[in-house]
């Protein structure tokens, strides 16, 4: 492939998803320059082949060989960029980690990102799904950021607002997925801090440490605790945390499940409806612990798929497709991947 740019072929990407799918791209170029971008850009025949953008590979089955171009976002940075009365602004590069970045923050003595520890995955990667945990998701502190736009190639600058966030999802997923490469992304943290203690689990959790005047720093140790806990580590056993989403359904499906189902879990939403647990309908399906092959459902979370060693992602996609129809067929309730398929 002609080009001043490094590309390299037939890439394995099994370190670069942390599903430890081993499939393979046919050209492979790691992005650590925005210049790179320019230059792609610039190159006809290389914009026009197929791309596939990562960032931690934290939220991708990879269900079969790339046969364009995967372009790893490697920029690193971070930065207190300004602060107004009410708020500290703080910039990081799309290929920071992001765990390593909140744990920055709170070293800098900048509360707001503590609920939101240890899920895997880079900064630039956070934004497409509005990654959430324990009562709080990256919109509650998302400023703005930056991108390069492959389309027009050019630096396109979008709001809060631009970015159309909503519950594991983004205008990332839709108009501009595979067309914004996300190259920097701002935060605002607040300067009056209050702790986020809505998740019964989090609370609990300090409780049973004793603390009852918790700082951001103890609970992010809470929620460190509790992710080790519960979720499969992604250096060990090969995961993308959540599968699917939590399914947001009608006061009169809710209605009929809980009649059904006593245990029901579900939670109130501001328009009526419910979201229920999809973890608990999975587990209630009995498929906890279930593997087909190398595809296996976790034995802590019945929400997360785990490769269990050499599953390919066709493996982990049939078994979603099996759990998928099971709670379908017993439950009335389509369940949607929180992964992006490719
Ligand atoms: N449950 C079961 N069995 C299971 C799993 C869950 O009965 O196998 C029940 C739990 O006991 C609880 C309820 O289902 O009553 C909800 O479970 P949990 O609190 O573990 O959270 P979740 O709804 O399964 C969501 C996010 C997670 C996030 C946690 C904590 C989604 C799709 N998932 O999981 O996010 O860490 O809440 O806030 O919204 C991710 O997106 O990758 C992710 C891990």
């Amino acid at each position: 492939m002609a080009s001043q740019l490094d590309i390299q072929s037939h890439y394995s990407l099994r370190a670069l998803n942390t599903f430890g799918i081993d499939a393979k791209a046919a050209h492979y170029l790691e992005v650590t320059d925005v210049a790179q971008l320019h230059a792609l850009y610039r190159d006809t025949s290389l914009r026009a082949i197929p791309r596939l953008i990562l960032g931690g590979g934290s939220n991708v089955l990879l269900t079969h060989d790339f046969p364009g171009l995967v372009l790893h976002i490697a920029t690193l940075g971070m930065a207190v960029t300004g602060e107004d009365e009410q708020q500290v602004f703080v910039t990081a590069q799309a290929g920071e980690n992001w765990h390593a970045f909140v744990q920055w923050t709170l070293a800098q003595g900048f509360a707001g990102l503590e609920n939101l520890s240890l899920i895997p995955g880079s900064v630039g990667a956070a934004p497409i799904q509005n990654i959430g945990a324990y009562g709080s998701e990256l919109v509650d502190f998302f400023h703005s950021l930056t991108a390069f736009d492959m389309t027009s190639g050019e630096l396109l600058y979008l709001s809060k607002a631009d970015c159309a966030f909503a519950y594991r999802d983004s205008v990332f997923k839709h108009t501009l997925r595979d067309r914004a490469i996300i190259l920097e992304v701002r935060f605002a943290l607040p300067k009056a801090w209050q702790p986020n203690l809505r998740y019964a689990e989090l609370a609990a959790e300090l409780a049973s440490r004793g603390i009852t005047k918790a700082n951001a720093q103890d609970i992010a140790d809470a929620v460190i605790a509790i992710r080790t806990r519960k979720l499969p580590d992604p250096a060990k056993v090969g995961n993308a945390g959540s599968f699917f989403k939590n399914p947001v359904v009608s006061a009169e499906l809710r209605n009929s499940l809980l009649a059904q189902y006593p245990a029901l879990v579900s939670y109130p939403q501001a328009d009526g409806r419910y979201k229920l647990a999809a973890g608990w309908l999975i587990d209630q399906c009995g498929w906890k612990g279930k593997s087909i092959g190398a595809a296996g459902v976790h034995e802590n979370q019945a929400l997360v798929l785990v490769n269990l060693g050499g599953a390919s992602g066709a493996d982990l996609l049939h078994l979603a497709n099996k759990i998928r129809d099971d709670v379908n067929a017993k439950c009335g309730v389509i369940l949607e991947p929180e992964p992006v398929i490719v």
